[in-house]
């Protein structure tokens, strides 16, 4: 039997989103840094925005894990990441300006690039069907709404191989002008309409050894790095971008993005094996909201009353994208959909952000159920057709009326926003350690 305590006792945490992307989890992840070593990043790229308040001062990161805000921990970049240079040196400018320690960061040399071409692609693939869809107005095609930052060809590319260019790759220029080419002669005869300049091989070969400069300093086999950091009984925070509902293979395909959002993820994305994750913080707001196309059973849109109260829940939720600035749409509680995630995501407890949005409403509603061709259901239907033809049955909980901001312990809440937590609590199964009433670190109650 091993002695060693790490190899039988889980030490690693993980935050994962339980609905649709914008869940918290920046504040969430810098909440629980405080007692990890590590933070790491396992799934996603650019098209993630993780906001966090830090003494009054509100950071947007897209690719660097929040925890680069505490100067002595490692923020890991891990494989299952697809890497754009130029944000990354964008952000890490940025970071720097304001006076943060940025040594801390460390690029998996497997993590793969998101090429200026996946970009082009991504937008010229969006496009295209936007027309598609205008043109049949069937309702049956449509563009899946992305950021446009590269994520579905760059993520396509690897699984393609032959021209795909990981970050270790942009340290060997030979290979790296190989597959360039590779890439390049590939688009030439795909037929999607790309910007010449996209294509031209030595102004991307130049580029590209440009950004391996740029992260040659910061890159290591973070698989090893991150077992041998367990193995020496160091704490790592996995940190997941996106939310469940978006995962390739669990979220309402088609309308997700390329990667594995949840916790399976950290096995691909990182190389440490998910039996080492003994703790499994799923984050989810008090409401639900979605950005880019595809079913949202509960949105609250439209010219009458639900449009009213969308609008209301978008504006006092701030619910517009960190990353493109889109409004957010917006709906109730969906904890059918919620369920769903915690079960896929071995969920062992919740943090509720965003409750204070609801406050000063007279009701609010929550689906517990769908109904799909008259009979009623408790399954999610990860899938979006299915899910598109699924009724939400609500059950309508009283409102209330005051701002929570200030509470910081549960029991300073008014009794009907403590009921409104009492209710996830019970239906979903799963305790809520955590409740966020503002954005700021300080308002959170953990006790
Ligand atoms: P992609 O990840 O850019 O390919 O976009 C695919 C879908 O996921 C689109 O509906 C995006 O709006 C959505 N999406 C991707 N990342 C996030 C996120 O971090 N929050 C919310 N939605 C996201």
């Amino acid at each position: 039997m091993s002695e060693n305590h790490s190899e039988t006792h889980p030490v690693c945490s993980a935050v994962v989103g339980l609905q649709w992307g914008d869940e918290g989890k920046g504040k969430v992840v810098d909440l629980l840094a405080a007692t990890h070593d590590v933070v790491a990043r396992y799934n996603g790229g650019a098209n993630a925005g993780h906001s966090v308040v830090v003494q009054g001062q509100r950071f947007s990161l897209h690719l660097i894990p929040s925890g680069i805000l505490y100067p002595s921990k490692l923020a890991v970049i891990g494989n299952g990441v697809v890497l754009d240079p130029d944000k990354l040196g964008q952000e890490l400018d940025g970071l720097r300006a304001r006076g943060v320690d940025t040594s801390g960061l460390i690029v998996s040399d497997r993590a793969h690039v998101v090429m200026p071409y996946h970009k082009a692609e991504d937008a010229a693939r969006e496009d295209s069907l936007k027309s598609a869809r205008e043109e049949a107005q069937a309702g049956s095609v449509s563009e899946i709404g992305t950021t446009r930052r590269g994520i579905g060809p760059a993520y396509a590319e690897k699984v393609q191989r032959a021209g795909a260019v990981r970050v270790g790759d942009l340290l060997r220029p030979e290979s790296l002008k190989e597959k360039i080419g590779v890439a390049v002669a590939t688009r030439r005869t795909s037929g999607l309409k790309l910007d010449p300049a996209t294509l031209d091989e030595a102004k991307l070969l130049e580029w590209a050894i440009g950004a391996g400069e740029l992260i040659r300093p910061m890159v290591q086999d973070t698989a090893y790095l991150l077992n041998n950091l367990v193995r020496a009984g160091k704490r790592i925070l996995f940190e997941s971008a996106n939310g469940t509902l978006l995962d390739v293979d669990h979220g309402t395909y088609p309308f997700v993005t390329g990667s594995s959002c949840a916790i399976a993820g950290i096995g691909t994305g990182t190389g440490v094996p998910v039996q080492r994750v003994g703790r499994v913080v799923g984050v989810m707001k008090a409401y639900s909201t979605r950005v880019g196309a595809g079913p949202l059973p509960t949105e609250l849109a439209g010219p009458g009353e639900a449009g009213a109260i969308g609008d209301r829940i978008r504006n006092r939720g701030r619910e517009f994208g960190t990353t493109t600035g889109r409004p957010r749409r917006v709906g109730w509680l969906d904890l059918v959909a919620v369920r769903y995630s915690v079960m896929v995501n071995g969920i062992t407890s919740i943090a509720l952000t965003m409750l204070d949005v609801l406050a000063g409403m007279e009701t609010v509603r929550v689906c517990t159920g769908y109904r799909v061709g008259g009979k009623v259901t408790d399954r999610f239907l990860p899938d979006a057709v299915s899910l598109g033809r699924a009724e939400p049955v609500y059950e309508n909980l009283p409102g209330f009326a005051d701002e929570i901001g200030a509470a910081r312990i549960r029991r300073e809440l008014p009794d009907r926003a403590r009921a409104y937590v009492e209710f996830i609590e019970s239906r979903v199964g799963v305790p809520v350690e955590i409740v966020s009433v503002g954005p700021d670190r300080e308002q959170t109650i953990t006790s």
